[in-house]
């Protein structure tokens, strides 16, 4: 079958013409099977004046941000922006139904956060420009929302990060649509125990690759692969910050955790092999061969004993 000419409306139906739409992805990826296609992405929402912006809310580009200098005030920030991040996880996990668009999802997302008084931390980050990341069956992370409305079987992973008080808390879980094939269930399962195997190996005095050791160990174990080209991070009064937190072992990765930091645990699994490809977009990263993935994200506080999952849902253990 041939595709439109490049001055016929794209296939997509967003009325441009093709090669003003998807052609340069067309010819990166052909459409093929039922691998996701970028659907038309709406212009970037505003916050109200009210909200305080991050760095790079006007610019795009962060600016690193002064130490809050206080310990216990920090801590205390970091838990309230961790209690609202996962609020609006949960509010989105709950609306992701076959029919919804990511795009629905993204004008939730934004609202929830505007109504706790927080900035959707990912809006115009290095341009991001959407307020969560929605990524669908191969894709790995950062995916824009956008028209694509979601299909039962399909699996999409909610990254949702928030910025109240000066902090950010980050947060990501992958959810299942509708009814979904055993390969994709026990995918989101081994994904999630993953996190939290890394989430177990935290402790004050021990090197952070002590986290990619029991997350890369538990996935193998299932026969998984770990993406390696993206990592967890430090996180606070900026969204990314040291240290990296890789999700497989890497000896070299001797920075000791430490009581008081913060930072996130966010493996990427696969069912197939982790390599990964970016869309012309610029941002969306799939899996080069078109398998799932699945990804779980904490914003972890590192106390005496381990960890403190600053994300978790109150009551949810
Ligand atoms: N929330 C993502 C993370 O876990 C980062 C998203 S940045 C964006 O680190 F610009 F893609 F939104
Ligand atoms: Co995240
Ligand atoms: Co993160």
């Amino acid at each position: 079958m041939r595709g439109p000419g490049p001055n016929d409306p794209c296939w997509c139906g967003s009325g441009k013409k093709y090669k003003k739409c998807h052609r340069d992805q067309d010819a990166v990826s052909p459409p093929a099977g039922n691998e996701v296609r970028a659907g038309t992405v709406t212009p970037m929402r505003t916050v109200p004046p009210s909200i305080q912006p991050p760095s790079y809310a006007r610019t795009g580009r962060p600016r690193a941000a002064p130490r809050i200098s206080d310990p216990a005030d920090r801590i205390a920030r970091m838990r309230r922006v961790g209690r609202a991040a996962a609020e609006v996880l949960d509010l989105l996990s709950r609306a992701a139904r076959p029919g919804v668009t990511t795009e629905e999802l993204d004008v939730l997302a934004h609202e929830a956060c505007i109504a706790r008084g927080a900035y959707p931390s990912p809006l115009n980050y290095h341009g991001f420009p959407k307020a969560i990341c929605t990524s669908v069956n191969e894709v790995i992370l950062h995916g824009i929302p956008d028209s694509r409305p979601l299909q039962d079987g399909d699996v999409v992973s909610l990254d949702v990060t928030l910025y109240l008080d000066g902090v950010h808390g980050d947060c990501c879980g992958t959810v299942a649509v509708g009814k979904v094939d055993e390969e994709s269930r026990r995918l989101l399962q081994i994904a999630e125990e993953c996190m939290m195997k890394g989430i177990a190996a935290v402790r004050p005095g021990r090197p952070v690759s002590e986290i990619g050791r029991a997350v890369e160990a538990h996935a193998s174990a299932h026969g998984y692969d770990v993406v390696r080209s993206f990592c967890g991070h430090g996180i606070g009064e900026d969204f990314h910050t040291d240290p990296q937190i890789l999700h497989y072992f890497e000896p070299r990765a001797r920075d000791l955790m430490r009581e008081g930091m913060t930072f996130t645990v966010e493996p990427m699994i696969t069912v197939g092999s982790a390599e990964h490809v970016v869309w012309p977009d610029g941002w969306t990263a799939v899996t080069a061969d078109k398998k799932r993935a699945a990804q779980f994200e904490h914003t972890l506080l590192v106390t005496a004993g381990g960890a403190e999952i600053l994300t978790a849902l109150p009551g949810s253990g």
